[in-house]
């Protein structure tokens, strides 16, 4: 019988930036991350194709013993939240959604700025908050792949990425955005340049936080937590993943390499 732990998904590193308040929130819980790095990105994929990755990576969470799933990807949770909850009604799944609710709530100027990738931009959930909370407000919906890139590469002060993060910033910020959420999981670990060029009376929102309380909410209320070492694994390359999980969050640990590419041949 596998201890009971908490499942976390992502394409890649981005996750982590959920992970790490997960593990502030929840120290003594065990976790798995899955990064699907093998099909990285998923932000320009068709919406079937993230479903057969997330699908397979969600079976193996499951079946390693998770008893809360997180897609911790704003991409796979437009793509296939819906479809997942319904093929695994059993386990509690926790999705990320773009921030537009605290952004339009809080913004002075009237101009929110959300940052995301074509899959969450293009989405259902995305266009029903639009509907719900974008009606007052004037959002600038950005898309950008690159920051995914620069994030994987961990190359955000390089002069390149610098220019590359402003000039996806100018639009937004011309038009007067006070609020940026985040809406990809990689970039909060971009923030620090976000942040230097939007400037400080620029809010930043990331939502790892919100969702990390939304997994102790639903964490089974019986269920105490058994200590186990947590675990990693990547669909790409174990070595880059690990030398990132100690430069991003902090953790060393080993780094296993999984294999998805046979549950995700259709
Ligand atoms: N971390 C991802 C997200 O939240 C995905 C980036 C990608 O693979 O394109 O959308």
């Amino acid at each position: 019988m596998e201890t009971p732990k908490i499942g976390v998904m992502d394409s890649g590193i981005g996750g982590l930036s959920v992970l790490r308040e997960i593990h502030r929130l929840l120290p003594h819980h065990p976790t798995l991350y899955i990064a699907d790095q093998g099909h990285l990105p998923y932000g320009p994929r068709p919406q079937a194709e993230i479903q057969t990755f997330t699908d397979a990576i969600v079976a193996h969470l499951i079946e390693l013993g998770s008893v809360v799933v997180v897609i911790a990807c704003n991409t796979a949770s437009a793509a296939a939240l819906e479809m997942l909850r319904q093929h695994y009604p059993n386990v509690p799944i926790v999705g990320m959604e773009p921030a537009l609710k605290p952004a339009a709530e809080n913004t002075r100027s009237g101009v929110v700025g959300v940052l995301s990738t074509r899959t969450t931009a293009e989405g259902a959930p995305y266009q029903r908050l639009l509907s719900r909370f974008g009606t007052d407000v004037r959002v600038i919906t950005q898309v950008a792949p690159e920051l995914v890139q620069i994030a994987e590469a961990n190359s955000q002060h390089t002069p390149e990425s610098r220019i590359a993060i402003e000039a996806i910033l100018r639009p937004m910020l011309d038009a007067g955005a006070d609020h940026i959420a985040l809406a990809c999981t990689h970039f909060p670990f971009l923030a620090e340049s976000i942040q230097s060029i939007a400037g400080a009376g620029v809010q930043i929102i990331d939502p790892a936080p919100a969702v990390a309380r939304q997994v102790a909410r639903v964490w089974p209320a019986d269920l105490i937590p058994k200590s186990a070492p947590n675990t990693y694994f990547t669909s790409g390359n174990p070595a880059a993943f690990q030398f990132m999980l100690k430069t991003l969050i902090g953790i060393e640990a080993e780094v296993g390499r999984i294999s998805l590419q046979a549950e995700n041949q259709i």
